[in-house]
């Protein structure tokens, strides 16, 4: 029976805390405490909404205790036909195999539709990815788009200061046109929000399509040497520049209005 959640206590559910350590993924979390191999303080509990006390439970998967899961934090360079999904009932290429050497569970901060390439940052850290993927955060994503047809400076000019979608009006938006190439504009847009399909979606609505869409800067993080299909882990002062509040002091920091809170689950099929 899944216990109250008295209030005032740092409580997660069952599967969540297995997730969280980093042990795997909660669907995998649920499957293990299904099968028994799950014990809170030495008692073995088979329901995954179990609620656990983090200060003072001791969990134990095959009766070892969960080590606190060190936080990660990938930066992968996404190729164009793989999903941010974890698994495709499709088959298809997923970041995950990728990752194949990475050890721990890192889910993608964000979305990337599965024919965009470029930066994807992956963590286990919900409070980091909160920050960078939350609008409220306004973090800059920078794209490089190669539209489907010549664009005026006024279709640029739009671009910039706002087109209404079917979702609202987006933000203003930094636009630099950079080419010319038969017929056809590229240019590199910076937004601060990450609504599903935004870049193409609005170059649509100004009459265009987007060929190609490639995402080459997270706030300071550019895509750099990094080869298509390859991933590195973030320095500590490239952390510190994307997130500079240490955590104690981030919950405190939130602009307004307060952002939406988000759970980390696994990515949506893109
Ligand atoms: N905008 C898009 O249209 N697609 C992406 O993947 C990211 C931003």
């Amino acid at each position: 029976m899944p216990r109250p959640a008295p209030a005032q206590r740092p409580l997660k559910t069952l599967d969540r805390v297995l997730s969280k350590a980093g042990a795997g993924s909660r669907t995998e979390a649920r499957r293990w405490i299904g099968a028994g191999r799950v014990a809170v303080n030495g008692k073995v509990i088979q329901t995954p909404d179990y609620w656990v006390d983090l200060e003072r439970d001791q969990v134990t998967l095959d009766g070892r205790p969960l080590k606190p899961a060190r936080r990660i934090y990938l930066l992968l360079y996404k190729p164009k036909g793989y999903l941010t999904t974890y698994k495709d009932p499709q088959g298809r290429p997923t970041v995950y195999d990728l990752l194949q050497d990475l050890r721990e569970w890192v889910f993608p901060v964000g979305r990337l539709d599965r024919d965009t390439s470029g930066l994807l940052l992956l963590t286990n850290d919900a409070e980091f990815a909160e920050r960078i993927a939350n609008p409220a955060f306004k973090v800059p994503k920078t794209y490089l788009v190669k539209a489907s047809s010549h664009l005026t400076d006024e279709q640029l000019d739009r671009l910039a200061r706002g087109v209404t979608l079917s979702d609202g009006p987006t933000r203003p938006a930094q636009v630099r046109r950079l080419r010319e190439a038969g017929g056809k504009t590229v240019f590199e847009i910076t937004i601060t929000e990450g609504r599903n399909r935004q870049v193409r979606r609005m170059v649509e609505a100004v009459g265009s399509k987007v060929l190609k869409l490639v995402r080459t800067g997270i706030g300071p993080l550019t895509i750099g040497g990094l080869p298509i299909g390859g991933w590195r882990r973030l320095t500590q002062e490239e952390r510190r520049l994307l997130v500079p509040a240490p955590a104690a002091k981030r919950r405190s920091s939130k602009p307004h209005p307060a952002p939406r809170s988000r759970k980390p689950r696994p990515p949506k099929t893109r």
